[in-house]
């Protein structure tokens, strides 16, 4: 049976990891600086992840949310110690548009409305209501155009407060530092006035965190960066450092009831093993410290190459901007010099988003060859 042909492949087989190197069917080592779409959040198949996956399925792999899991509570615990974001309450489910499809869910739920407020260049994902506070028609079936959403520019606080006025916006999502769409941050003065709008209009402030989340800007939670108090945090990427799993925080002013939010696979038993090894992993490495040198060392070499145009977002979560499309530029790198980085909806993007404990020897060896290719 042929695959179904929705994504243009680079012509390399990884067969195994490790740390922040992949190795092809040849043997032939790549170093992989963009964490496949900022999943590898503490390296690849790092001993404590692969012994507490080990260890978790050879005792409980799965069962469903009708019995007790005293993992899932660990994980909480993990999670609100690490971020600081304490009596917040959280739902696991598998993805990051499974993520934010039940934020805006109960986001609806909690107002009673059901408008939607979003921003030029945000990405989600794929499923029905994440999927249209997503700002690209091209991925949007007519199936998911009837929900009803607003995208503004970033940075357009009239904009949100002529909205949410209207009384009908039960959410507003946005990503504190833009993904897909290349790495775009709005100001300070215009996260906190769309907090204080929300606050203000009975509408629920959506922080997605699947991207920038877990330790990948420089604080845990990029919107940590601001004085902010989201009500509803998505969070997936670095959570199981591949293995698939997502979640929300939940803000205690709203209220849980019996079957409002439900998943099959969500909060599983192994899913949980990995969310709570790479936490682990997490502290007893310091990684968010690692990610904030290693972010000012690579600024500081980015800032010496004249090509570079511009350098974008925060932590390891970075993009080098330059004045031609990067498609070339990134199979040379990739083919030539094997290194793996990303692209982004802006073509002129290099996308950088490599484990949280790359080394600066890493660094250096992706300037060198990012110069020879130049
Ligand atoms: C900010 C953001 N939200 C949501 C998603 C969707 O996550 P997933 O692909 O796990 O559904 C992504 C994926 O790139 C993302 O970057």
């Amino acid at each position: 049976m042929p695959l179904f042909d929705v994504y243009p492949l680079y012509n390399v087989t990884p067969v195994s990891a490790k740390g922040v190197h992949v190795y092809d069917d040849n043997g032939t080592e790549y170093l992989d600086l963009y964490g496949g779409h900022a999943v590898i959040s503490i390296g690849h198949a790092h001993p404590n992840y692969v012994e507490a996956l080990k260890s978790q399925v050879s005792k409980l792999g799965f069962y469903s949310n009708a019995i007790q899991n005293p993992l899932q509570k660990q994980l909480a615990d993990k999670i609100e110690s690490l971020s600081g974001c304490k009596d917040y309450e959280l739902f696991l489910c598998n993805s990051g548009a499974e993520a934010n499809e039940n934020a805006l869910k109960l986001a609806s739920f909690k107002t009673g409305k059901s408008r939607v407020v979003a921003f030029s260049n945000g990405f989600h994902g794929r499923t029905s209501a994440a999927v249209a506070a997503t700002d690209n028609k091209n991925i949007i079936a007519p199936i998911n155009a009837q929900q009803a959403v607003t995208i503004l520019p970033l940075n357009d606080i009239e904009g949100v407060k002529t909205e949410l006025e209207k009384g009908d916006v039960c959410a507003v999502i946005v990503e504190f530092i833009q993904g897909v769409g290349g790495l775009d941050q709005g100001s300070s003065e215009f996260f906190e006035a769309i907090d204080k709008l929300c606050k203000a209009n009975n509408t629920m402030f959506i922080a997605d965190e699947v991207q920038s989340g877990y330790g990948r800007s420089g604080k845990f939670f990029a919107f940590q960066h601001y004085n902010v108090t989201p009500d509803i945090i998505p969070i997936a990427k670095g959570m199981g450092n591949g293995f698939p799993i997502g979640g929300i925080l939940i803000h205690p002013n709203i209220e849980s009831k019996y079957g409002m939010l439900g998943t099959t696979f969500g909060g599983n038993h192994l899913a949980c093993a990995a969310g709570l090894a790479v936490l682990n992993t997490i502290e007893e490495e310091n990684l968010v410290e690692n990610v904030n040198s290693l972010s000012e060392y690579f600024i500081a070499i980015a800032k010496t190459i004249s090509q570079i145009k511009k350098i974008k977002g925060r932590g390891l979560m970075l993009g080098l901007e330059f004045d031609f499309e990067v498609g070339e530029l990134r199979k040379e790198l990739i083919y030539n010099h094997k290194i793996f980085t990303g692209g982004a909806s802006n073509k002129k993007l290099l996308r950088i988003l490599p484990p949280l404990n790359v080394k600066k020897e890493h660094i250096d060896q992706f300037f060198e060859a990012l110069k020879k290719v130049l």
